[in-house]
């Protein structure tokens, strides 16, 4: 089977580019977007500390629905616009929240969230996803970290359409 496995004494921007080899080497060959995304997430969950959720929400009819992912179980449909999710859909740009409270809309599907990072997922310029990831650990994600899901989303995301 697949035997990634992060080396955890790396610094971030090393960590991420072995995530995006062991990422583009699991969805290689393979055109189904929800297994790729299935995939990715236990990848995701696996390579990076501190999470406790890690998946994905597709764009479908002009909104967001849950993707495959690990944590617990979610909210399934989020507007566009509502939310962290929903802010980095409309927006098309990356959200990087320190603390979530703070965040005007925020959507708690997990009390223990306290930090998040999204990601928006694009395919010949249009938006199919986004990645989530939420942290127990206030300000838990750096600009480290955005660039790194950044070229993770770009290096995948032609194997993530549906
Ligand atoms: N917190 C997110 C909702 C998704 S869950 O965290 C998995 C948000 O505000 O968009």
């Amino acid at each position: 089977m697949f035997d990634f496995a992060p080396d955890r004494d790396l610094a971030k921007p090393a960590l991420y580019r072995e995530l995006v080899d062991a990422a583009s080497a699991l969805v290689a060959g393979e055109g189904d977007g929800i297994a790729n995304m299935a995939n990715v997430a236990a990848l995701l969950w696996q390579w990076l500390p501190d999470l406790n959720w890690a998946g994905f929400y597709r764009v479908v009819d002009g909104g967001l629905v849950l993707g495959p992912f690990i944590g617990k179980p979610a909210c399934i449909r989020i507007a566009f616009g509502q939310g962290v999710c929903g802010a980095a859909a409309a927006q098309g740009t990356t959200q990087l929240v320190a603390d979530v409270h703070a965040f005007p809309g925020h959507i708690a599907c997990d009390a223990a969230s306290a930090s998040e990072l999204v990601v928006p997922v694009w395919v010949a310029g249009k938006l199919i996803a986004v990645i989530d990831l939420d942290s127990p650990v206030l300000n838990r994600f750096d600009r480290d970290d955005a660039e790194g899901i950044e070229r993770l989303a770009a290096a995948i995301a032609g194997n993530l359409a549906i």
